[in-house]
């Protein structure tokens, strides 16, 4: 027998890209591969990358200089490696990537994952290739289905073996004016409810008890139905929350404008729909909202919120939020502080806002110094620190259910979630693991809880 092929997937940016990469990782190991955690052991190197933020391109290039110090060597020692970078960079620079880094040989954009075995065979006979077409069929029609268990090894799941993440939604065409995502993931598309509730129930077999319906404008779901018509995610939600063993349900990234009242019921109706809701606003001012194209208003957001709270008081907020937009005043910046103390947030992502080529935000005048952003996104970060500390801290003395997930760092611990997405710490045995279990929460810090487990 041959050695398998050793794959080596490197992953950077948001949930869709973890979930892409273990996809990826599953189409190759259909064609004979393996994973590694050993790059240099690697025939086969995945870098699937970011395209948000500058900073995120950057890393790309820095690691691939890295890797081709490895290539190098194992080259030396004649063996082969193959360097395929994938994601929203090969999305958005294509061949540029081989021009500023020879040492690549197959770039490849999300959506043609599924052709990715015979492209890693055709780079490999062309020496570069790349392929970042839009094709009209649907990519995860054609990928392997999901793997029930053992061969993927648990280890594949960065979310962990219960917890993992499910792309219901690709692409968006609300056009941000900073953002890349619309030229990067292409136009909306919804997978069809059949196919997402086959692909749950497959993760259920293999463990999964909690499951992250994932799209760059989730709430903007509108997959094709059982009865042919087009269903919203709230119906899709519902029709998820009849599989047995599935205990958990969760969604983001969504937009305010696809907040739907169906949505927002479905916070109140449905028990395994966790009271944890994800829902950028970006920024406070209504001329800077206005200027990023986000077609809401500050007042929009709140009135959204009091709406999901009136349907389920105790939900956990979360957002995304950019300072230092182009022409971003002291006064509009204060706005972003205003709806942050109005909100009231469990925990939040903020950025200092980034041009990003071929955006509309981009080109404007008046971009804000970069010292003057950074002082911005210091400011907030310390508001939002204190709520999200103070939001952790009103949990001491609570019971919540926890879906352990994973050794903690210390021996006879185990670490899982809230149901309002906080890590939990406590001392319990491994075989709890992708179990559920009633927990006293005796510590908080900004980052997490601890507790003890109460057994029935
Ligand atoms: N600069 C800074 N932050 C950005 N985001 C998207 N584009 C940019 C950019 N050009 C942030 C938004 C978005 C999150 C995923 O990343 O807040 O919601
Ligand atoms: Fe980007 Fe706006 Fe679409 Fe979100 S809604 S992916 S920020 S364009």
């Amino acid at each position: 027998m041959t050695e398998p092929k050793k794959l080596y997937v490197r992953t950077f940016g948001c949930q869709m890209n973890v979930y892409d990469s273990e996809r990826m990782s599953e189409a190759l190991g259909a064609d004979g591969y393996v994973q590694t955690d050993d790059i240099e052991d690697a025939e086969l190197v995945v870098l699937n990358t970011c395209h948000i933020r500058e900073k995120a391109a950057d890393k790309v290039y820095s690691d691939l200089g890295r890797i081709d110090q490895i290539k190098r060597r194992r080259e030396a020692a004649g063996q082969e490696m193959t360097i395929a970078v994938a994601g929203c960079v090969a999305q958005a620079e294509g061949a540029e990537i081989i021009a500023r880094a020879p040492q690549v040989g197959l770039v490849v954009g999300p959506q043609s994952y599924h052709r990715l075995p015979e492209l890693v065979r055709r780079a490999g006979a062309a020496g570069h290739l790349v392929d970042t077409e839009f094709p009209e069929e649907d990519k995860f029609a054609h990928l392997p289905e999901r793997t029930t268990g053992a061969a993927a090894g648990g280890r594949m799941l960065p979310a962990g073996p219960a917890a993992a993440f499910l792309t219901v939604q690709e692409g968006c065409d609300k056009f941000c004016t900073f953002c890349v995502v619309p030229y990067t993931r292409g136009m909306e598309m919804s997978r069809p409810v059949a196919a997402i509730a086959a692909e749950a129930r497959r993760l259920v077999t293999r463990g999964v008890r909690e499951l992250t319906l994932l799209g760059q404008n989730v709430n903007g779901y509108h997959g094709d139905g059982p009865d042919g018509r087009p269903w919203s995610l709230a119906q899709l939600i519902a029709h998820l929350a009849g599989i047995e063993g599935l205990e958990r349900l969760r969604y983001m990234t969504s937009h305010p404008r696809d907040m739907t009242d169906d949505l927002i019921g479905a916070h109140r109706d449905i028990e395994k729909l966790m009271p944890y809701l994800h829902l950028p606003f970006q920024a406070g001012s209504d001329r800077i909202l206005a200027g990023m194209n986000r077609k809401h208003t500050a007042n929009d957001y709140v009135r959204i919120i009091d709406r999901v709270r009136q349907a389920r008081p105790d939900i956990a907020l979360s957002t995304d939020i950019i300072v230092g937009f182009p022409g971003e005043t002291e006064a509009e910046f204060e706005a972003t502080l205003d709806l942050v103390r109005t909100v009231r947030f469990a925990q939040a992502y903020s950025f200092k806002y980034s041009p990003r080529p071929g955006t509309p935000a981009a080109s404007l005048d008046r971009q804000v110094a970069p010292e003057v952003a950074a002082g911005r996104l210091e400011r907030l970060q310390k508001l939002l620190g204190d709520q999200q500390s103070s939001f952790n801290a009103g949990c001491i003395g609570k019971v919540f259910p926890v879906l352990f997930e994973k050794p903690g760092k210390h021996a006879g611990q185990l670490v899982g979630r809230s149901p309002y997405l906080q890590a939990v710490h406590a001392t319990a045995e491994a075989d709890l693991l992708g179990k559920i279990l009633p927990v006293e929460i005796s510590a908080a810090s900004f980052r997490s809880l601890a507790g003890v487990v109460r057994m029935a």
